[in-house]
């Protein structure tokens, strides 16, 4: 049958890194709060890079080691809540940058669900139509939304990107295994970043955007509910037990929130891969810097089960389970 595989993942984080202890000169916090509170040491913060040019980055990395040129990639999707501009679509400038002439190209906004959303996305699509080839790239400049005195919010963020290569292949085994995908509008005011307003007739200035607002314990109550419900309901959809899954590549936002949905799913937190520390919360771009991280380490081996799992604005969750 025809089916579709990830041929490559790449990652990339600007070189700027910020310490817990730099913070404390911005806003009245500490390295051991934010240590013992979510996880996070540090974050690798743009200095003058825009989520385009990270999601470029990632995108030559993505055909390096392929024998795929440019011009082969008929689909590229970013998820993104940072895009740098409302048009052209972050994905529409990778595609002129990277010269992929042939390339359809769009972003899918949902947060940090974005990126699961985007990858069923282009696989479905690559399973429905002609298209051979897609990238699907995870990418944030969230440090040019957060408000920089707001502890917060501006404690738990950083930028980066990463993706991976889709193709479709004649194979036996099905990428996807099952998914689930929830929306929750009527949460919708618990993250907000980037709101505008229409001003009365003819405004006479431009509309400012709102820096990141989040209500963090009822985000932390809803995620470590429903990401473990949307987690099984995607496991019974696979028809699979829980103890078959090898690694669960989760939404990189607390490193408490993922331990208690590790407690609630019954599953060892060795399954969990971890890089929060090292990262913050990049949104849409978490899951896939992971699965690379993972790929590039050897942890992530073919033919194993993950479940890719996001979770916020929205407010939003999806998991789809895939064979690697
Ligand atoms: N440094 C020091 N103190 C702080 C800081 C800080 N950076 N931030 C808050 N505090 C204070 C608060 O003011 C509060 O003080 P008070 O008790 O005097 O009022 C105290 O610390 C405790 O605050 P809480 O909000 O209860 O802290 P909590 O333990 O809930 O941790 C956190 C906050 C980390 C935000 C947590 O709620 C969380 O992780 N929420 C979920 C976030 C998330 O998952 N986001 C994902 C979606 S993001 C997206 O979609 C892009």
């Amino acid at each position: 049958m025809q089916d579709v595989k990830i041929i490559s993942t790449a990652s990339y984080n600007p070189p700027c890194v910020v310490t817990n202890d730099q913070l404390t000169t911005l806003m009245d916090t500490s390295d051991e709060w934010i240590k013992s509170r979510t996880g996070i040491s540090r974050r690798h913060i743009s200095q003058g890079e825009n989520t385009a040019d990270l999601a470029v980055k990632v995108g030559k990395q993505l055909l390096i080691n392929t024998n795929i040129s440019p011009s082969q990639v008929d689909l590229i999707i970013i998820a993104t809540m940072s895009p740098d501009a409302y048009t052209p679509s972050t994905a529409a400038i990778v595609q002129g940058r990277l010269g992929m002439a042939n390339a359809v190209a769009f972003d899918i906004s949902a947060a940090c669900t974005g990126f699961v959303y985007a990858f069923n996305t282009a696989e479905l699509l690559l399973k429905s139509t002609a298209w051979q080839t897609a990238i699907v790239i995870g990418a944030e400049v969230l440090s040019k939304l957060v408000d920089w005195h707001d502890r917060n919010t501006a404690v738990l963020f950083g930028d980066g990107a990463g993706g991976v290569l889709l193709k479709k292949v004649t194979t036996t085994v099905p990428l996807t295994l099952g998914r689930h995908w929830q929306t929750y509008g009527q949460l919708g005011d618990k993250i907000v970043a980037g709101q505008t307003k229409p001003g009365d007739h003819f405004p006479k200035e431009l509309t400012a955007l709102s820096p990141f607002t989040m209500a963090g314990r009822e985000v932390y109550r809803f995620a470590t509910h429903e990401v473990p419900a949307s987690i099984e309901q995607a496991a019974r959809v696979a028809q699979i037990n829980l103890d078959a899954v090898d690694h669960f590549i989760l939404h990189q936002a607390n490193v408490r929130i993922i331990k208690q949905i590790a407690k609630r799913l019954k599953q060892p937190l060795t399954k969990f891969p971890v890089n929060i520390t090292e990262y913050g919360n990049t949104a849409a771009a978490s899951e896939p810097i992971l699965l690379a991280e993972c790929v590039r380490k050897g942890i992530v081996k073919r033919g194993e089960i993950i479940a890719l799992s996001g979770f916020g604005g929205g407010l939003s969750t999806g998991t789809t389970i895939i064979k690697y």
